[in-house]
């Protein structure tokens, strides 16, 4: 017997499903739930992998397909296929091994490895495991700026390529079964990057009720991050510098401003902000925008060889994949991560042929986008245009829920064509929308999604409930609270009776 999943395991796994399945047997339910865990209601954790499904190929036939090349590049750096793995925090929980063998097994297959600010190996240790491997470092701005200054040189000096810096996470989002699990890590292990037990996450103390490392992030991560510290990032290194987190066209506008070298369209796993676009959908937007001035790169909900090539087709450089990761380092450790990257490999070859795509680079296939039932794309913008556009983000239900609040129609769209919405409309017969802690919520709309804007300082609010769940959803929400303030300010004016749901969203500002 090889490995800890044959032991368990009775046939050969032929998907990332059968390794999710194996993982979860194996897992500590903790460790699994920490892994597995979207934000919230997690409707953007399934949606990253539904959305996925709504796009279709157009095969074209009779090419010779015999041979396929599926190499490119990343930040300049050869690859063996798009598809890179992307930063997932603590691997020593998953498998003793943790980012070493993942760092080994992605030298194998040719491919990049982005390492975490939280991996539970050094950055030297995985330059050392793997030392002629593409490696990239994942950065959290810490409050300490010399402490993350110490980061990015570490990493220089070690041989990484280039610095994905988050830019989605001024505090950690709600991931209900880490709250219920009050998740920390095991005793015997730390975040191996950091000294002091406490940014270590390895205190001895308690982290109360809460997730722990929702805590943890209250406490260590600058929730002040703006656009300027992107320039500042920009000056302090030469490496490139690659924004990890942007859903929104102005946003990977504005990073092109600040040059950035490449920007990875991603909701963080769906782990941040709940109810925001599966990553595929808002991928086509943010291409469009970015054109040739930078890499686009796409993660979020690849599962499939399929998956890869519809974020090839729609403009991505590479994917990278993050939770496939961790099942095959659970299940086998460097060969658990091998065959996941191996069976990806297969499947996008497999596809790229199928659809008599010989390079993977620029496919010449289209996707489409299917309709189902009534859905189609639609978007809300608030009724009144006097809005800036920093404003237009607070896509929102208007109305407390229980009667006199009804703030502002919305206006949608329908093939390019504006409908006011009245009070009341149902737009789509599926589940109502709803976030902690924001106004309620009467229109029922189906993929109502908040588009949250990059590095806005969440700083100048206080925070009456204190605690870090509190701090997460307003601080996510920090301008959705501006807009709607807005709102009632002219609603007000308009003699209209208001009554708030949420006064607590009120202060400040
Ligand atoms: C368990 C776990 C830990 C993660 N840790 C980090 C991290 O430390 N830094 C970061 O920028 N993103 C982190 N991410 C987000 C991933 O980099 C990536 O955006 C996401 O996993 C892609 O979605 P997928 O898991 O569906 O492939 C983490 C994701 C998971 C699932």
């Amino acid at each position: 017997m090889k490995g800890h999943l044959l032991g368990i395991m009775s046939g050969k796994p032929v998907c990332v499903s059968d390794f999710e399945h194996q993982a979860k047997r194996i897992l500590p339910k903790a460790v699994f739930d920490y892994y597995y865990s979207g934000a919230d209601q997690q409707e953007s954790l399934a949606d990253n992998v539904a959305a996925f499904k709504r796009w279709r190929l157009l095969p074209h036939v009779l090419k010779d397909v015999s041979k396929v090349d599926m190499s490119t590049t990343v930040l300049g750096q050869s690859v063996s296929m798009p598809v890179c793995v992307a930063a997932t925090a603590m691997q020593k929980m998953a498998h003793p091994d943790g980012e070493t063998a993942t760092a080994r097994a992605c030298l194998s297959a040719g491919t990049g490895m982005m390492l975490s600010s939280w991996a539970t190996s050094t950055i030297e240790e995985v330059a050392e495991a793997a030392p002629t491997g593409l490696r990239w470092m994942q950065l959290y701005i810490y409050k300490d700026r010399a402490l993350t200054q110490s980061l990015v040189r570490r990493a220089e000096e070690a041989g990484y390529k280039g610095i994905f810096v988050t830019v989605d996470t001024p505090y950690l989002g709600k991931r209900r079964n880490d709250v219920r699990n009050h998740f920390k890590l095991p005793s015997h292990l730390r975040m191996a990057n950091f000294e002091t037990p406490d940014l270590a996450f390895s205190s001895k103390e308690g982290y109360g009720e809460d997730s722990g490392l929702a805590v943890y992030v209250a406490q260590a991560i600058d929730p002040t991050l703006k656009w300027e510290d992107i320039a500042w990032l920009k000056r302090i290194t030469s490496l490139p510098v690659v924004v990890k987190g942007i859903l929104r066209a102005e946003d990977a506008r504005e990073a092109l401003k600040y040059g950035v070298d490449g920007i990875l369209v991603s909701n963080h796993g769906a782990r941040q902000l709940d109810c925001v676009p599966a990553t595929i959908d808002a991928l086509p937007e943010i291409v469009e925008a970015v054109g040739d001035r930078a890499e686009v790169y796409l993660d979020g909900g690849i599962r499939t060889g399929t998956d890869v090539l519809k974020a090839l087709v729609l403009g991505a450089k590479a994917v990278f994949v993050g939770r496939p990761i961790l099942w095959g380092l659970a299940c086998e450790g460097e060969k658990g991560v091998s065959d996941v990257l191996q069976l990806l490999r297969e499947e996008l070859h497999l596809a790229l042929a199928l659809t008599g795509v010989i390079k993977s680079e620029n496919p010449g296939c289209e996707a489409k986008r299917i309709k189902f039932g009534q859905q189609e794309s639609i978007q809300f913008e608030p009724h009144n245009k006097k809005q800036t556009p920093e404003d237009t983000e607070a896509m929102l239900i208007l109305d407390n829920g229980n009667s006199n609040l009804s703030l502002q129609p919305l206006t949608r769209y329908r093939n390019g064509k504006p409908v006011v919405m009245q009070e009341g409309m149902q737009v789509f017969p599926t589940s109502p929308f709803k976030l902690p802690g924001v106004i309620g919520h009467k229109e029922r709309v189906d993929r109502a999604n908040i588009l949250p804007r990059a590095t806005s300082s969440c700083e100048s609010h206080t925070f009456a409930e204190g605690t870090a769940e509190g701090l997460t959803s307003l601080a996510l929400l920090a301008n959705i609270k501006s807009f709607s303030k807005q709102l009632v300010a002219e609603e007000t004016q308009k003699g209209s009776k208001i009554q708030r749901s949420h006064p607590h969203l009120d202060d400040t500002e």
